[in-house]
């Protein structure tokens, strides 16, 4: 059971934790507001929230609501002083569980928690977010990268800056651009995606800044732009790595100014969006390569959040054939051991759109019986047999042989880059204890500046 405690008194919730701890809750962790409630339980599932009633920024009512509605299968328990007691009956109906008035009793607290324990034990759903996979508004995803992501999303939704959504294709920087939209304060206003390289050249700068009437032949009448549909909501600017140089300073000028000109107007016209950006492509180096304006590179990089490729999370594999098993009317379990591990040990050059179409088109030739091998494409089955090597580092045996070293200093100081050096982080990656960590840097004489924890 993973327990999640938010109150703004630090002291009062460490001790709750401790009690807590002394009974064999091992799981359990405190924030001290509602924001970093929410970004701690996008980062790691959560069973049970145990919150204060009010605290500073949203309350406990609004953590609660927002809680449930992200993650319906959540048990709330709300702590109250004893002013307050009506607004807590009255939050019963809206989905908690039940109400502790301050001050109590350690145990009472114990008590609560244990009914709820044996209420999830009996209906099954004891670690029900790991095993269906935590949704985090449509992205699927239990692995530490994707929790990182999540977190990283919640972050930049509670910032109206502009973002940049980096990641392979089909990772799913679409629906993280959703996601942000709909965990952001303009979750109300319009979400408005453009496509850059979908869009002719020509049309790209009227579509995005509209025109007036005679601006161009062909316009017979004043129109409006997506920049401006997209008032007090959020403009998606999907592969922005694919807008021509010629229409670039224009839209880094909309970033610095807030507001533009149509084609043919003299006005400037003010609108209040925010900017997600997204590619595939490496922007620095199309920087590099004169086809992507520095300043707007700059401008938008600010906020970045990149999505992991799927063979980097091949613990994800499992959770998203589940998901796309259910949402194709199957059962998540209709598929075969071997099928899976096959779906494991792919690359995905493709991503999660791939997967997704492999399990679509299995369900479809398996007609009604669980998928097997034989309904997958054979190049998801083929490459096992000839390199039988384990997915991801995390599986990989460290043994002390010379050349092995060298690997494995190449995999320690590959996790740490990707951590940003953060080495508790890199150990989680490389699925070895921070401690272990630290014993193989130093026997492979790997540089550390703080020796052990
Ligand atoms: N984490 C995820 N959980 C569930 N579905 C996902 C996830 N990631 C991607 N998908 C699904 O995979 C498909 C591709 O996702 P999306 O369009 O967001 O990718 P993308 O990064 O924008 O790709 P591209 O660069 O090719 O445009 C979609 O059908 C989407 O629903
Ligand atoms: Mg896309």
């Amino acid at each position: 059971l993973r327990i999640l405690i938010a109150d703004d008194e630090p002291r009062f919730a460490k001790v709750l934790r401790q009690a807590l701890v002394a009974k064999g809750y091992a799981d359990v962790s405190v924030v001290s507001n509602a924001h970093d409630a929410l970004e701690d339980a996008s980062a790691h599932p959560c069973d049970l929230l145990v919150t204060d009633l009010c605290m500073p920024g949203m309350s406990g009512i609004d953590l609660m609501a927002e809680m449930k509605r992200r993650w319906p299968g959540i048990d709330i328990i709300l702590m109250t002083a004893f002013a307050d007691v009506q607004t807590a009956k009255s939050s019963l109906k809206g989905g908690a569980l039940d109400y502790l008035v301050k001050p109590f009793h350690n145990e009472e607290l114990v008590s609560q928690v244990r009914q709820v324990q044996a209420r999830r034990r009996a209906a099954g759903i004891e670690h029900g977010n790991e095993r269906e996979g935590i949704a985090f508004e449509g992205l699927i995803g239990t692995s530490p990268q994707m929790r990182r992501t999540f977190a990283s999303l919640e972050r930049a939704a509670r910032s109206d800056a502009s973002v940049l959504l980096l990641g392979e294709s089909g990772t799913g920087k679409e629906l993280a651009a959703r996601a942000l939209h709909a965990l952001s304060a303009r979750h109300a206003g319009p979400f408005v995606d453009i496509h850059c390289a979908a869009i002719p050249e020509h049309l790209l700068e009227s579509e995005l800044f509209g025109h007036e009437k005679g601006a161009f032949t062909s316009a017979d009448s004043r129109k409006k732009g997506r920049l401006e549909l997209a008032d007090a909501g959020t403009l998606f600017l999907d592969e922005i790595g694919e807008m021509p140089l010629s229409l670039q300073p224009k839209l880094l000028r909309f970033l610095q100014e807030r507001h533009f000109v149509r084609i043919g107007g003299t006005d400037a016209i003010a609108v209040n969006v925010r900017v997600v950006a997204a590619t595939n492509r490496d922007l620095s180096a199309e920087v590099e390569a004169g086809r992507f304006r520095e300043d707007l590179f700059y401008r938008l990089e600010v906020l970045t959040t990149t999505l992991p490729p799927l063979r980097e999370r091949t613990g994800d594999v499992g959770v998203l054939v589940r998901h796309f098993l259910r949402t194709g009317g199957r059962s998540p379990d209709a598929i075969a051991p071997d099928a899976l591990s096959a779906l494991e040990q792919y690359r995905w050059p493709g991503n999660v759109r791939e997967l997704r179409n492999a399990v679509e088109r299995a369900i479809i030739e398996s007609e009604n019986g669980p998928i097997g091998r034989a309904h997958l494409p054979d190049k998801m089955t083929k490459h096992e047999s000839e390199d039988h090597v384990p997915a991801g580092p995390s599986r990989t045996p460290l043994p002390d042989t010379l050349d092995h070293r060298a690997n494995e200093r190449q995999l320690i100081e590959q996790a740490l880059a990707s951590a940003g050096g953060n080495k508790t982080r890199a150990a989680e990656m490389l699925g070895m204890t921070r401690r272990r960590l630290y014993s193989r840097m130093k026997l492979l004489e790997m540089a550390s500046d703080e020796e052990a924890d």
